[in-house]
């Protein structure tokens, strides 16, 4: 089996994080977002790997992931020249998948359970096309799939955002697919976003008499649309840090409980470091600094006279101001200088912010 990773869009939500790069290279504790799902493939036996790059940054996509064999896969880049929709861009790997069964992975999906029982399942079905669905709060946001009440394990309809959802089941972003779809796609027409949805193809694949599995997931799954499902992201993987595989660290790293610290980080007496955490490699962290719970702190970094919890702050950044920062996303390379803020602040600074309190 081949695998895609989807890597384009704009990532508008996530302004101005998405100024200087793609959302799915954005860090989850420490890890690429996207790189979640490449490890995801590669521990389900998917070794040749098409990555779908936008016209976000997609050098920095390149820069990252290069051949692809740090990683221990395969890499092809395929160029999708604008953000036409999912189908759109599984369409482009047309020729990248020949006749395999493939899984599409949105590079922005970030899933507990690694994909081992579902892949042996679509391998060993008969199956057109097999899903994944999750229950959430909001069905308005994601695909949905409504199932056949009189037949059992029957899809009824999927179906993108629906304004008046029939169910709680979200359609996520790992599909399991055929070269099948393919046909079903040249036949698609724009939804109202002007996008080729990978839901439509669905419906239609099913509607034309093909059969789709589904499973439904256990344990989380987090679209990371918006900062604040960022911030979410980095604490459901932060609960598992350091303790399950699939969210294993550098393994130069200490972990101590709840808690990884890189090579080279030093940490004064006088701070305090709250698990689950996870700092980077050669940071200095004190005098007086006040560490989670679920905080991230990329490589490099220089703290000083801060709290911080519930936050991302990304490689190079140079804190050193009395700031007491929760549910927050500081970019690479920013500055935060200055005296006291007398209560609780939520910053989403961009790469290089410069800021001085
Ligand atoms: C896309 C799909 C949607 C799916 C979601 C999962 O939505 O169109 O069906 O539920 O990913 O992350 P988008 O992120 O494009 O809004």
């Amino acid at each position: 089996m081949k695998g895609i990773i989807l890597h384009g869009g704009h990532g508008t939500r996530l302004r101005p994080l998405t100024h200087t790069g793609p959302k799915q290279l954005l860090p989850i504790a420490n890890k690429a977002m996207s790189q979640y799902a490449l490890e995801d493939l590669k521990s389900t036996g998917v070794t040749e790997i098409g990555i779908i790059i936008g016209d976000v940054y997609p050098e920095k996509v390149k820069e990252y992931y290069g051949t692809g064999e740090k990683f221990g896969v395969k890499i092809s880049y395929i160029y999708q020249e604008a953000p036409k929709g999912i189908s759109h861009a599984v369409r482009l790997c047309k020729d990248f998948i020949g006749n395999d069964k493939f899984i599409v992975y949105l590079g922005d999906n970030v899933l507990r359970k690694n994909l081992n029982d579902y892949t042996k399942k679509f391998e060993a079905s008969d199956s057109d096309a097999m899903i994944l669905l999750c229950e959430v709060d909001e069905p308005q946001r994601f695909g949905i799939a409504e199932l056949d009440k009189d037949n059992p394990g029957k899809i009824k309809k999927i179906i993108e955002k629906p304004k008046e959802p029939k169910s709680n089941l979200a359609v996520i972003g790992i599909y399991f697919l055929t070269s099948k779809i393919f046909d079903i796609i040249d036949n698609l027409k724009p939804s109202w976003r002007g996008e080729l949805e990978i839901t439509d193809a669905l419906d239609m694949l099913m509607n034309q008499g093909n059969k789709i599995d589904y499973d439904i997931v256990t344990g989380w799954w987090k679209d990371t649309g918006t900062p604040e499902d960022i911030i979410h992201a980095n604490k459901l993987v932060l609960d598992s840090i350091g303790t399950e595989n699939q969210f294993l660290i550098d393994k130069d790293s200490k972990i101590s409980k709840n808690i990884v610290i890189g090579n080279g980080t030093e940490i004064s007496r006088d701070s305090i470091v709250t698990g689950p955490a996870i700092i980077g490699k050669n940071c200095k962290i004190g005098p007086s600094v006040r560490l989670g719970p679920y905080i991230s702190v990329g490589d490099n970094c220089i703290l000083k006279n801060c709290t911080l919890e519930e936050s991302i702050i990304m490689a190079n950044c140079d804190i050193n101001a009395k700031v007491d920062l929760s549910s927050s996303i500081i970019a690479n390379s920013s500055e935060i200088k200055g005296n006291k803020i007398p209560k609780k602040q939520q910053f989403l600074l961009g790469e290089r912010s410069n800021l001085k309190v």
